[in-house]
């Protein structure tokens, strides 16, 4: 009998439904038992999961001790189609010899797009000024030389808590724009060092290339600095960290009030990076000057009526869904990773992201 894959929604890739009709795998897939629910339901994922050898899921979908049980001694490898692992007990899941897959990378343009758009659309005022139309408020308000007036990108410090692949992409997006200085802050304190494998995104963007082996300098100032540094002098602070028992609530009432009252805040990682009690509080005081936020603690429950979406607040705070990697080319890249991890956890090829 072919190694059970039980897979939690629908991947947008062919790559496990090939390997089964090649009889290389028997899929086992909530999507085929259930076309009104995009994903699993945790009684149907205990239930299936049971001898599985791998198993393929998506955010929503935490596993835990009560799943990797559920599996049992069959379970291989656990493969998420998202970079986050953070739903997954990934000391569990290696304690039980099962290999974990992600998908990084394939999805930092995407993200990196989401993140300058949201940058944009806060500081711009896009989303107020959208609002204006739709409320058939325009003619009301005639061109005017200081309405919807906001701060440009240019010659701005930029500041990225977490210089990964996606904020070093977002930086290399950046450049056009012209900011000032970018500086960031990482768990362990690295200074810029274009050789060194954490930089290599930023290391093999063309126009640093090109910049430095001309100039022998970058293109402008990146700098390593402290939380407080980063605090007290980016005008838009961009939160790309992975959500780890260290950085839940990294972005605390301490870190915002220490922010310029002119400052904006961007969260494109994991909500609970952020202490959403002090962003609201810090947002009614002025002591920012907007949020923008693709992530929220709590997600997908935020309700109408959720502080963040308080009207006093509508003009400076933008939430999006968590659509950060929604774009076809990245969703489709992911899934294909996804699915390659699961086969390759089981022995058929190899791993291409394993955690
Ligand atoms: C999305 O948030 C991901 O982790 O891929």
């Amino acid at each position: 009998m072919p190694p059970l894959v039980v897979e939690a929604c629908r991947l947008p890739t062919p790559v496990l439904r090939r390997a089964a009709d090649a009889g290389q795998i028997v899929l086992r897939s909530w999507a085929d038992e259930h076309t009104h629910a995009p994903f699993a339901d945790r009684a149907w994922l205990l239930r299936s999961v049971r001898g599985a050898s791998a198993f393929v899921g998506i955010l929503p979908t935490p596993v835990d001790t009560a799943l990797l049980d559920a599996a049992g001694p069959s379970l291989r490898v656990v493969s998420t189609m998202s970079v986050g692992v953070d739903h997954i007990d990934v000391g569990a899941a290696r304690a039980r010899g099962v290999r974990v897959g992600h998908t990084p990378q394939v999805l930092d343009g995407a993200v990196a797009d989401l993140t300058l758009a949201l940058a944009l659309a806060v500081t711009r005022r896009m989303l107020e000024g959208e609002r204006v139309v739709r409320a058939g408020a325009w003619p009301g308000r005639p061109w005017n030389p200081l309405d919807f007036v906001g701060p440009a990108l240019t010659g701005k410090t930029i500041g990225f808590f977490g210089f990964g692949g996606i904020a070093q992409t977002v930086v290399s997006r950046l450049l056009p724009f012209r900011p000032a200085r970018i500086v960031y802050t990482v768990s362990q304190p690295r200074a810029l060092d274009l050789g060194a494998p954490a930089f290599r995104t930023l290391a093999a963007d063309p126009y640093i290339q090109l910049f430095y082996e001309k100039h022998r300098a970058l293109p402008l100032p990146i700098e390593n600095v402290s939380r407080d540094a980063l605090a007290r002098e980016a005008d838009i602070v961009i939160v790309l960290a992975s959500l780890n028992a260290h950085t839940r609530h990294v972005v605390d009432a301490s870190f915002l009030a220490a922010m310029k009252p002119s400052a904006y805040l961007v969260n494109v990682a994991r909500g609970p990076l952020v202490d959403t009690a002090a962003l609201v509080d810090a947002l009614h005081a002025q002591q920012i000057a907007g949020a923008a936020l693709d992530v929220v603690e709590g997600e997908p429950d935020i309700s109408a009526v959720h502080p963040l979406l308080a009207p006093e607040l509508a003009d400076r705070v933008v939430v999006m869904p968590h659509i950060g990697s929604a774009t076809r080319e990245a969703r489709e890249a992911m899934a294909d990773v996804c699915a390659q991890n699961a086969l390759g956890g089981i022995g058929i090829g190899a791993m291409p992201a394993e955690i």
